[in-house]
Order: structure tokens, then sequence, then C-alpha cells
């Protein structure tokens, strides 16, 4: 076992079952020392207890590891930053933070109801934002972090019936990309997990037998190589039933059209070449974007630049 996590303090949200207890697991077993947080709620966000949390800290105890279980909701900053305080105050520290707390509200848009799309993403997005705006000052103080965001295929691709999970899902990879840029300086690595797994929230929508393909247990890898002292950072993984890959955001070199040629009519004409994906592009920040267009529009004009 190379990737080890001693003397290093974990924060795994959502932790009390599903992916997030295998995460904290794990961890642990790599010798970190772990805050084990869950609500405790249903798959819907009703309701709450701290066993759950419980029982996943007495796990990481009786394989010789050190927990703490924390039952803060991630939508309460004021909880959450309790939470990251106590850990400070037990174990001077946070290194690791995996934003893994989730809930559903499925139902096709035109039935949702703004308050569910309001708590999904309170729950997903802000939830996120509330438990990193907690540790980043901890981060940035002792010059290392690492962050992972829980993403999703919904996110990412779509799923019928879940806009409002979709959204907050993507939210969570444009908050990534800036807090990779602004962490850099202070070895903080943000990465995101596109998991899948079989999970109370996957219940009844897959057939069993895909289910069983899907222990969670196969997608923790991931995660423990995105929060691991040689972690690459501004990934997008995804990983499910032992298989393992990388996401790209991508744009095509797309076209230049002449003054006279700007309207509507011209680039519906030309929409094949704008979405050739001959030649694509990752851009390491918005700025490439804008650089792509002025240097093509330059050179099209005889315009010197630099
Ligand atoms: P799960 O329902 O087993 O685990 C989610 C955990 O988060 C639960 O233990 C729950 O009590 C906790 N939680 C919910 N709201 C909370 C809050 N406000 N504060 C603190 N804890 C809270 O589901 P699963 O599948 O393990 O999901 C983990 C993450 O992975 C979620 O973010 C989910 O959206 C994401 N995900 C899962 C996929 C899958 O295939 N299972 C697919 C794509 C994304």
């Amino acid at each position: 076992m190379t990737i080890r996590f001693d003397d290093q303090v974990a924060i795994v949200t959502g932790a009390g079952g599903g992916l997030g207890r295998c995460h904290a697991l794990e961890l642990a077993r790599r010798g970190a020392k772990v805050v084990v947080n869950d609500l405790g709620g249903a798959r819907d966000g009703s309701g709450g207890s701290s066993e759950a949390a419980e029982a996943v800290v007495g796990e990481i105890e009786a394989a010789g590891g050190e927990a703490i279980a924390n039952g803060a909701n991630v939508a309460d900053y004021e909880q959450v930053r309790a939470m990251v305080a106590a850990a400070v105050d037990k174990w001077g520290r946070v290194d690791v933070l995996v934003n893994n707390a989730g809930i559903l509200r499925d139902k096709s848009f035109v039935k949702a109801s703004l308050e569910d799309f309001q708590l999904v993403v309170d729950v997903h997005l802000m939830g996120s934002v509330n438990c990193t705006k907690a540790v980043w000052e901890v981060m940035r103080e002792q010059k290392y972090g690492r962050i992972v965001m829980t993403t999703s295929s919904t996110g990412l691709y779509g799923n019928f019936g879940q806009a409002n999970y979709g959204a907050a899902k993507l939210g969570v990879v444009g908050f990534m990309n800036t807090l990779h840029l602004e962490g850099q300086k202070y070895d903080i690595r943000v990465n995101c997990l596109a998991p899948v797994a079989a999970t109370r929230m996957t219940e009844g929508l897959m057939p069993e037998e895909a289910l069983a393909l899907l222990q969670p247990e196969y997608v923790t890898p991931a995660v423990v190589f995105m929060v691991s002292p040689d972690a690459p950072s501004r990934q997008i993984i995804s990983a499910g039933a032992g298989g393992y890959a990388r996401v790209y955001l991508e744009e095509t070199p797309g076209i230049w059209l002449a003054p006279d040629e700007r309207d509507a009519d011209h680039v519906a004409a030309n929409w094949d070449r704008i979405a050739d994906k001959t030649g694509a592009e990752e851009y390491q920040d918005g700025s490439g974007q804008s650089m792509k267009f002025l240097t093509r529009a330059a050179k099209e004009l005889g315009i010197k630049t630099g």
C-alpha cells in the first residue's frame, strides 16, 4: 500500500452509508483520521439521526483507526463551521475534504416544485460550497489541501426527471474549475468524481444484476487517488463496476465569419463546421476561449498582436 494518509485529517460528508462510508473506511485504512459526517436523513433529505455516522466510526475504530462522528447538515454553514472547528481542535489540521453528501427529489421539470429544486441545490451545490469555505483558510494556511466534489452523469449529460439534481451537480464542476486556479499557489488540488454505484440512491433505478456489479467499494479508489499527495488537479474522473475514466470538457476550433457574414443564417449554414470536433481543445482557464477567438480574428483581419 503506497498511498498513505498518516498524520492527515480527512472529512467525508454523507459518510454514514453508500459511497461516503466506503471513502471514509478506505481513507482510515490508509492512515487518515476521519470525520464521518452524516445528517442521517432519508433519501429525499427528510429526517435525521446520528446513528449511521456513529456506526461507521465504530467500524473504523474496530479496524484500529481513528474517527469522529458528526451530524452537521452540509446545507447549514454554521453547523459545517462547527464541524471543521471540532476537527481542527482535535487533530490540528484538515488535509482532505470529500464532498459526498446528497439527496434526490426526482420529478419531471413540469411537475417539480421550486422548493424541491432549491433544496437539491442547497444540499449538493451549497453543501459543497459551505464545507469548502469552512476548510479553505485552514488549507491555505497549512499550504496543503485535497478536495473532491461529487458530480454525476446527470450533471454532465442529463437524466429524465433530474433537472434539479443535474443543475446542482454540474455546478460543482464550475466551482472546481475556479478553486483549482485559486488554490494552486497553496498546493490545494480540487477534483470531481462522477460515480456509478449501487446504493440506496440508485435502488429501484437499475435491474438487480446491474446493481450487483456496482459495489460502491469499486468507486473509492478514484477518490483516494484524487485526494492523495500526488493527486492531479481539476480532473473529472468517472468510476463504476471496476471501470475508471476521465471526462473532458472541450471546445471545437469553430469558424470565423467576416463582418458582413455575422448573422444567424451564416451560423446555421456553417453548423456542421462549427460542431466539427477535429482539433478540439481543453482550455486551462476561461481566457483560453477568448484568446482563440481574438487570435483568429486578428489573423483573418491582418492585425498584428503582441
Ligand atoms: P446515499 O444516499 O447512500 O448517501 C448519501 C449520504 O448523504 C446519506 O448517508 C445521507 O444521509 C447523507 N446526507 C444527505 N443530505 C445530507 C446533508 N444535508 N448533510 C449531511 N449528510 C447528508 O447515496 P450515494 O449513492 O452513496 O451518494 C453519494 C454521492 O454520490 C451523492 O452526492 C450522490 O449524488 C452521488 N452520486 C451517486 C451515484 C450513484 O450511482 N450512487 C451517481 C452519481 C452521483
